[in-house]
């Protein structure tokens, strides 16, 4: 499928990463056009006619809206001719809600999973929240989900801006992010718990490590209300490290995360441009590219 790919299908808000990721593949980019109607539906105009296989770039941060867009955008792109479409989702929302936490609750994951696998032939993502289960294959059919990490990414680049530096993650499920970044950037790493409470309120149980004059990074698969990551700074600044810096890959800092974070004493945030945004400090595009080519 990878040689039949000439086309890269975008929405103007991600121009930017479109530009970067089309010019790398060698693709043609061109823009679905979006309207949205006064009483909240969608118009999309998309090129005609399409090429037989068509990449389609969506990320999901803010996901209600743009799900509808997949909704439309799949199927018309087939009848456009496109007979292969692949979505790239540098975000994939809605993976922390895997299991049935109250009764009765829909576990999103699972039908947000599969329900991209009727409309997509791929789906591309990057460190997905995948806590409770290993692979994307355990809630897509097999091979229709690609997960890309870019853990060792942000760690090459805290190793080299932060030579020396502890790298923590705030909870279990940050483990996995935190061992790839480590080992990517040869830092010493630890990982702590947490429970959540609320939507802003979480209760950490940071690692017993020896933090006192050290130089901290936080690592994390994203931020959202920014509570883990605000709570763990504030935690290792009164223990007595000498800095705090904070390293995602989804940068979502919801509300008022990015100057909560400030002002708790955090000195640098990084993150990847999987989700644009003013802290957007390493590329997924060699990531995506290596997957697209890889593509059989
Ligand atoms: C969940 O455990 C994730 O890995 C993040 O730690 C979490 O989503 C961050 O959320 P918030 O920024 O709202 O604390």
């Amino acid at each position: 499928m990878a040689q039949d790919l000439t086309l890269l299908l975008a929405f103007e808000d991600e121009a930017l990463l479109a530009r970067e990721l089309a010019e790398a593949l060698g693709l043609r980019l061109d823009f679905i056009r979006r309207h949205r109607f006064p009483d909240g539906e969608l118009r999309l105009v998309l090129p005609k006619p399409l090429p037989e296989a068509v990449i389609l770039l969506r990320g999901l941060q803010q996901p209600n809206e743009k799900m509808v867009e997949l909704l439309i955008a799949a199927p018309a792109a087939r009848e456009l001719g496109a007979r292969h479409v692949v979505l790239v989702t540098p975000y994939l929302a809605y993976m922390r809600q895997d299991i049935e936490f109250t009764p009765g609750e829909a576990v999103s994951q699972r039908h947000v999973a599969r329900w991209l696998a009727q409309l997509f032939d791929r789906v591309i993502t990057l460190d997905p929240h995948l806590h409770r289960i290993a692979s994307l294959d355990e809630v897509m059919p097999p091979g229709v989900g690609i997960a890309l990490s870019v853990a060792p990414v942000l760690g090459a680049w805290i190793a080299r801006h932060v030579p020396g530096a502890l790298l923590i993650g705030p909870d279990e499920e940050s483990g996995q992010w935190v061992k790839e970044a480590a080992l990517a950037g040869g830092l010493d790493h630890a990982v702590g718990r947490k429970l959540r409470e609320g939507d802003h309120q979480v209760r950490l149980a940071l690692p017993e490590v020896e933090v006192k004059g050290r130089a901290v990074v936080l690592l994390d698969d994203m931020a959202s209300t920014g509570r883990t990551l605000i709570g763990s700074a504030e935690q290792l600044l009164a223990r007595g490290a000498a800095s705090v810096d904070v390293a995602v890959t989804h940068a979502l800092f919801n509300g008022d995360a990015l100057p909560l974070l400030k002002a708790a004493g955090v000195r640098h945030v990084w993150s990847s441009n999987a989700v644009p945004h003013e802290s957007n400090a390493v590329s997924i595009v060699p990531l995506l590219v290596d997957a697209i080519r890889a593509l059989g």
